[in-house]
């Protein structure tokens, strides 16, 4: 039972086979069995014909004993019989014996008699295919010319092409057998294992593993399949990393926060010492709003129905935007801000979400420079997109962090990010917002002499 469940899809195929083969080969019995078979009792009846006429034409001129004799002698040796007889039906003389069908064939031959012709075509039933022709002498009727042809030679024929037929489908059968078996070994098998494959992998299951080295289309799908389950495990891992690093993350703001309300909680502690607790806890909870809130955002961007809303934007009009909310925080570190951009650029972004891509790599861009360094925004044309740039003077990344400063969590120095409020999420939640443009975002940098991240998104007619 589980072996016909299993192998449906072979069961199938075989029986298609089978059906297809079958029906042609009816429809080529059919033709061959009416086809040929008709054309072959035309032919044999048409020289029967024939034959009787010769006979009757060697008889118009002598119509006497010893050349009836010599005709009927000549036709016992073939394989037709002939009959003669005179103008009342009487036998003169024949080349076999008389049996009773031949009587009965001449005696209902009475219209066919005067013309001449076929008197029995039916070869199926009747043990006789027969012909007469009239001889005539002056103008009158002296005798006939009866022709006979055994119809067992017709018949064996049709039997042969019912054996043949028979054989045919005997080997029909054998050949949809043989074809069901290979189909499930070639075509059903792997099929079924991808399918236990998938299953397991639904299931939670992720070490699977299958067989990968055929050339063909289920080659390719076993490939996809193994792809999708490795995925799927990497993914696995991935959420448990970072809910590791999460809870990590959120632990360290919490222990401070603690510690620190358990000391203002003493009472010899001097009012500055109280107040400069005070704002510790405040920061470090201000973090911690800063860090659900990335996190928030990094969540509803995973959500599949997470939509952008996009408009034409004048990108130097929202460049300007961005610049005049983050310039008082770079006037009070002493930083200079410079902005250039390419007029009548436009883009079709979602402006508050293209808005805080921006803001984070300021907000980077600030954090990570010394005082009396320089920042640059550049929006420029670049042929069909537009390239938007936040160059800075700062400290640089080293070479081996640069690969993954957009990977969630990642921070080349935690405490010095965590100083500021950092939460490694910037950098990742603005590559999802740019990717979510269908933008790229790439960073160089050269340790100790700044970094340029780079935007590039396509650019809209003006
Ligand atoms: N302009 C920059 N200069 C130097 N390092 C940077 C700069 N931008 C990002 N980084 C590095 O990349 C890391 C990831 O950045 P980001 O995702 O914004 O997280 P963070 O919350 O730490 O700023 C940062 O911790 C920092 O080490
Ligand atoms: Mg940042």
């Amino acid at each position: 039972m589980q072996f016909k469940r299993k192998n449906r899809l072979a069961t199938k195929l075989g029986m298609l086979f089978l059906t297809s083969i079958v029906i042609l080969e009816s429809v080529l019995f059919v033709v061959l069995y009416f086809g040929f078979l008709n054309e072959r009792v035309r032919v044999e009846t048409d020289a029967l014909v024939a034959r009787g006429n010769s006979h009757r034409d060697v008889l118009e001129n002598h119509f006497d004993p010893s050349t009836r004799e010599h005709v009927a002698l000549m036709e016992s040796e073939a394989e037709t019989q002939v009959v003669i007889t005179d103008e009342q039906n009487h036998v003169l003389s024949h080349s076999n014996e008389i049996t009773t069908s031949i009587t009965h064939i001449i005696k209902s031959a009475e219209e066919m008699r005067s013309k001449g012709g076929i008197i029995e075509g039916d070869w199926g039933s009747a043990p006789f295919v027969s012909t007469v022709s009239p001889i005539r002498s002056k103008g009158e009727v002296v005798g006939y010319v009866y022709m006979f042809l055994d119809t067992g030679g017709i018949r064996d024929v049709r039997d042969n092409l019912t054996n043949q037929f028979l054989i045919v489908m005997g080997l029909a059968l054998f050949l949809t057998v043989v074809t069901i078996i290979y189909l499930s070994r070639i075509i059903t098998k792997p099929l079924i294992h991808m399918k236990e494959a998938t299953q397991k992998m639904s299931s939670g299951e992720h070490d699977v593993f299958l067989r990968e080295d055929r050339d063909d289309e289920l080659g390719e799908l076993a490939r996809a399949i193994q792809r999708l389950s490795n995925d799927l495990l990497r993914l696995k891992n991935e959420r448990s990393d970072f809910l590791a690093s999460i809870s990590h993350e959120l632990r360290t703001p919490l222990t401070y926060l603690s510690g620190y309300a358990e000391i203002v909680k003493r009472e010899n502690l001097t009012s500055e010492d109280r107040k400069r607790y005070l704002n510790i806890i405040k920061e470090e909870s201000q973090n911690l709003t800063n860090l659900v809130k990335d996190l928030f955002d990094m969540a509803k961007m995973d959500q599949k129905g997470f939509m952008v809303e996009k408009e034409k934007v004048k990108l130097c009009e929202l460049i300007g935007d961005v610049r005049g909310k983050v310039i008082p925080a770079f006037e009070n570190k002493g930083i200079s801000l410079y902005t250039y951009c390419d007029k009548d650029i436009m883009i079709s972004v979602d402006p508050e979400r293209f808005s805080q891509v921006l803001l984070n790599l300021l907000d980077n861009a600030l954090h990570y420079s010394e005082k009396g360094k320089s920042v640059r925004i550049e929006a420029i044309h670049h042929e069909e997109d537009v390239k938007v740039e936040v160059i800075d003077e700062g400290e640089g990344i080293p070479a081996e962090d640069l690969p993954y400063i957009f990977d969630r969590l990642y921070r080349v120095d935690k405490s010095r990010s965590r100083k500021y409020g950092g939460s490694g999420l910037g950098l990742a939640i603005a590559k999802e917002i740019v990717e979510k443009h269908h933008g790229g975002i790439s960073a160089k940098s050269e340790l100790g002499k700044g970094t340029t991240i780079q935007i590039v998104i396509p650019g809209v007619e003006n």
